[in-house]
């Protein structure tokens, strides 16, 4: 319908209507050449509630189709965050006549009157569409409250399925081993560490095995600098104890990319990817899209390389050439009018005299715009969106959200994704990565580049359209 449509994402996944939140049991299954995304979902309204496993899928990762809902919740429970896995040699005993076994292990949220959060088992054997729930759920029950978002995967040194799953309040992802998927022995524990303020949700594990390294990655609901997001360590894994080989660090500055994923299923040699939710709990509810509430970002290839400090992340967003228009181009300081709410930016920049260089986009009337800097001098990246349309009402809405650039005074890069209310900068080869909802004026799709303190030696910025 008008007016709730106009902020809907074209190649960000978005449910058709009602609410979503984190991505759930990511899944390239390689018979079918389909990407499969699951999310939590509230199948009858825009708001958090009756917590369900939602379904699309997508050849090409900018391009889904919702299918019907594939783990609704039950009366015994509602269907929190977890993992899907392909159990190949059928060690949980699901499968029938040769057929592979799809298995979700998730949390359920009880309904039983102490309450409780424990991890749970449904299988597949028609490649995820529908679901049949285990008959001796749950698998991993310790009777606590908070107790969630199981991620399985298979850990082929020590031949057996593995599990990352967190006590929020405690701080602690712990590990889990299983031979089928059904009995469950706790290995190791990990935490508290790093940021301590608030409950840790939906932990990952993902290995770079060119690197024989781990990234362990945990929510924090808050303590990120906008808000709420994932902090990561780096570090070796052994099948039973992860060991950081450094600080932690945020995956990305922005206010919005909470409880990411990485997909199973990847074929050997490919860089894991992982998509989040962009979006935070704080103020979702009050985002104004009216009958569809939540986006995923775009879905980001991932890299270790060495840096300074240690390892460092890299994010680059997935090839979206094949949805480019036109180039446009803008060579120096001045205005690109008419650029349009779906747009990828890419901007060279040597920064010569100039003390901070910002990228105004979705620029309007009454100074509306979405300002995207680099300050030189000390060496930041931002994203400001304070003027940018429709303020969520929240403390962690306006203001900078900064994430520290190793190299200022030097050229540099910016790639930016608009899609509508989605916004996300990427710089330094990856290393540097701003992700944030806003909600412009439909008629705010101009652009401009400036320099502030002095004249730049080198602008070149380029502007696609992208469409579906
Ligand atoms: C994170 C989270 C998870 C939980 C799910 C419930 O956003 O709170 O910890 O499993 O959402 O929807």
């Amino acid at each position: 319908a008008p007016g709730t449509d106009r902020f809907r994402p074209r190649f960000h996944f978005t449910a058709r209507q009602h609410w979503i939140n984190d991505p759930n049991g990511l899944i390239y299954d390689a018979a079918t050449g389909l990407y499969h995304l699951f999310f939590q979902h509230n199948p009858f309204a825009a708001v958090w509630g009756h917590m369900s496993w939602g379904h699309a899928t997508s050849t090409d990762l900018l391009h889904w189709t919702e299918l019907p809902v594939a783990i609704p919740e039950t009366e015994r429970a509602s269907i929190f965050s977890g993992s899907v896995v392909i159990d190949h040699h059928n060690t949980s005993g699901f499968g029938r006549d040769g057929v592979a076994p799809w298995v979700a292990c998730y949390t359920g949220c009880l309904r039983r009157p102490e309450g409780g959060q424990a991890q749970e088992l449904a299988y597949s054997l028609d490649q995820g569409l529908t679901w049949t729930a285990h008959d001796a759920n749950p698998v991993l029950d310790l009777g606590l409250r908070d107790f969630r978002d199981p991620k399985v995967f298979w850990h082929a040194p020590t031949g057996r399925w593995c599990m990352a799953v967190v006590l929020p309040h405690e701080h602690r992802v712990l590990f889990y081993a299983s031979a089928d998927l059904k009995s469950w022995a706790e290995v190791g524990r990990f935490g508290p560490a790093g940021c301590t303020q608030a409950i840790w949700e939906c932990p990952d594990l993902i290995e770079f095995p060119a690197q024989g390294r781990w990234l362990l990655k945990v929510d924090t609901f808050e303590g990120h600098p906008a808000g709420s997001g994932a902090q990561c360590w780096v570090g070796t894994f052994d099948g039973c104890a992860f060991q950081p080989e450094g600080p932690a660090f945020w995956a990305d500055h922005g206010s919005d990319f909470y409880a990411a994923l990485s997909f199973a299923g990847l074929p050997p040699g490919r860089a894991p990817i992982w998509l989040a939710w962009m979006n935070q709990h704080a103020y979702a509810k009050h985002t104004p899209t009216g009958a569809w509430c939540g986006a995923m970002s775009v879905p980001r290839e991932l890299g270790l390389q060495p840096g300074p400090n240690g390892w460092q992340l890299t994010q680059q967003p997935v090839d979206t050439r094949a949805l480019r228009g036109p180039a446009r181009e803008l060579v120096g300081p001045g205005v690109l009018a008419d650029a349009g709410s779906c747009t990828e930016w890419l901007w060279t920049l040597a920064p010569g005299e100039a003390h901070s260089s910002t990228l105004n986009l979705c620029c309007g009337a009454q100074g509306e715009r979405t300002e995207i800097g680099v300050d030189h001098r000390r060496g930041t990246v931002w994203i400001d969106r304070s003027r940018s349309g429709a303020v969520v009402s929240e403390p962690h809405w306006a203001g900078r959200q900064e994430a520290p650039w190793p190299a200022a005074s030097g050229p540099i890069t910016l790639r930016v994704l608009v899609d509508r209310c989605t916004v996300e900068v990427f710089s330094g080869d990856g290393t540097v990565a701003l992700s944030a909802v806003v909600f412009p004026d439909a008629a705010s799709v101009d652009a401009a580049v400036l320099a502030r303190g002095g004249a730049w030696a080198h602008s070149r910025l380029q502007c696609w359209a992208l469409d579906v």
